[in-house]
């Protein structure tokens, strides 16, 4: 896969230019069976950004991230967490709806190292317009796109970790902000947090005690707040 790379526009100041142009992103083939692409929506200021994996088959009917049944239930964990909807910015690693098709059900299909590194740089791109906080990684894909394929997120969750420091190329996500007179803009130090997939607690045997895992650990995140 070539990447989505020479789709991004280099002068797109903002989320919304980014996301018309990753309208037209075919830098990898998971665009041709999808609806269209979900990219990142949200408070572009938030202090809180979430990465989960892809878009699910509502999302990708809908055109938005985490508006299906994973999406609800992250939404009243960010609650029960105390974290404010309001001010929250949710991205996918992955952009396109990857499935196979079982008759008419479209059945989700975890995306692969070469989908996951082909759709990276838009995840880059958003991230070079946010100015978070927190990062919250749900799940081993995105913590594959933003912590490299050795991350466990079993063995780390809920641990604060240095943004971008601890992320698998620092460099990507470094930046020098610069305010219109040209002086280094202030920009809270960020920290990075993986848990795990809202779909993840949909399909827990003990679904309460999934669900209490994830709230703890977006608890520690509602808690690193300044
Ligand atoms: N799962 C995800 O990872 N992202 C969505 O947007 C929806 C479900
Ligand atoms: Fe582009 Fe990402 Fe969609 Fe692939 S999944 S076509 S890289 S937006």
């Amino acid at each position: 896969a070539p990447g989505a790379q020479r789709f991004i526009p280099p002068d797109a100041d903002t989320l919304d230019e980014l996301r018309g142009a990753a309208g037209g992103c075919r830098g990898c083939e998971l665009y041709r069976d999808a609806t269209q692409t979900v990219f990142g929506r949200g408070d572009e200021s938030a202090r809180v950004v979430f990465v989960g994996e892809q878009p699910g088959d509502m999302e990708d009917q809908k055109g938005l991230p985490f508006v299906g049944p994973a999406g609800r239930l992250l939404r009243r964990a960010v609650d029960d967490a105390g974290l404010d909807p309001r001010h929250i910015y949710l991205t996918n690693a992955v952009k396109h709806f990857r499935h196979s098709l079982r008759g008419k059900r479209r059945i989700h299909q975890t995306p692969d190292q070469v989908h996951i590194t082909a759709c990276r740089p838009w995840l880059v791109a958003e991230f070079a317009r946010l100015t978070p906080e927190v990062v919250v990684v749900l799940g081993a894909t995105a913590a594959k796109a933003l912590l490299g394929p050795a991350f466990r997120v079993t063995r780390q969750r809920g641990e604060l970790l240095p943004w971008p420091a601890a992320a698998q190329h620092p460099e990507d996500f470094q930046r020098v902000p610069v305010d219109s007179a040209g002086k280094t803009a202030d920009v809270p130090e960020a920290r990075l947090l993986a848990t795990i997939h809202p779909s993840a607690v949909l399909r827990a045997d003990n679904q309460d005690v999934a669900y209490e895992g994830l709230v703890a650990d977006l608890t520690v995140a509602s808690r690193a707040l300044a």
